[in-house]
């Protein structure tokens, strides 16, 4: 059985179908990408997945578990851990009280969770920003601190909602070295949503398509980006013609962020 299988998940509120029965499965260690345009219902399903919102219908199984029914702390301790994509870098926590805090879900003693919060910063090449207040920071690391306050947590599944936006390109590319890294040599399994084509398109293995809340293409990068119906609804024109996919026969449109 996969790692992750969401079966026919939706997720409404009110008339609105923010999720429209999505199904897909994940295996351990895999990571992939999850695009759309904005509204697309990427974040909800995010929302979905941790126990952050009930779903409307569908089942989450995760590591053979049905956890449909789960709130967002118990799926933390189970292992499934995320980022947000609104992160406030508000309040006096230190780099390093940030990181401690995800580390107590698995434990009260404060010098465990100490040495739990170094040696993730350590691993992210963050351990020398440990004593400043997030506030403090470049955009670029606040980002990179975002996935180590969710590594606090120890997830087994980690869901990144957005972390490379906002960013020039070496920040992108230090980010993406972070991800590749927590992914192949921690072994953490990732999905990650992302604006960047560039990123999405080079770490991920598989990527899926929302669109309307619905899930309209799914497959390895090179296929996605060739796909009419993801073009039409996402990607555009200037994506195609740049990476010489063009599908002659959709309408396209061009409304997209691709930096
Ligand atoms: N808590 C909520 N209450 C009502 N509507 C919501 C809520 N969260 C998201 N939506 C709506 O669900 C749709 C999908 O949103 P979202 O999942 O944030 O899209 P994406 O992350 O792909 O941009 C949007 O129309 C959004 O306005
Ligand atoms: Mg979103």
């Amino acid at each position: 059985m996969a790692f992750l299988e969401v079966q026919n998940l939706t997720k409404t509120f009110g008339g609105l179908r923010a999720n429209d029965s999505i199904s897909f499965s994940l295996e351990r260690e895999e990571l992939i990408g999850l695009i759309g345009p904005n509204g697309a219902g990427k974040t909800t399903l995010f929302n979905c997945i941790c126990g952050h919102h009930p779903v409307t219908s569908g089942r989450i199984i995760f590591d053979g578990q049905d956890v449909t029914a789960l709130k967002a702390h118990a799926m933390a301790r189970l292992g499934i851990g995320r980022t947000f994509q609104v992160y406030a870098a508000t309040g006096d926590l230190t780099v390093l009280e940030k990181v401690m805090v995800g580390c107590f879900l698995h434990t009260r003693s404060r010098s465990k969770a100490r040495a739990c919060a170094e040696e993730i910063l350590g691993d992210l090449k963050l351990f020398d920003l440990s004593d400043y207040l997030v506030s403090e920071l470049p955009v670029a690391a606040q980002k990179r601190v975002v996935m180590a306050m969710a590594l606090g947590t120890q997830p087994r599944l980690l869901l990144l909602d957005e972390v490379a936006a906002g960013l020039n390109t070496p920040e992108i590319e230090e980010i993406m070295a972070s991800i590749r890294h927590v992914n192949k040599d921690r072994g953490v399994t990732v999905i990650l949503i992302e604006h960047v084509m560039e990123m999405v398109m080079k770490v991920s293995e598989r990527i899926i398509v929302l669109d309307y809340g619905a899930k309209i293409a799914e497959g390895p990068p090179e296929v996605i980006a060739k796909d009419s119906k993801v073009i039409k609804a996402y990607l555009g024109e200037r994506y195609a013609k740049e990476h010489g996919t063009i599908d002659h026969r959709s309408s396209i449109n061009d409304q997209n962020q691709i930096r």
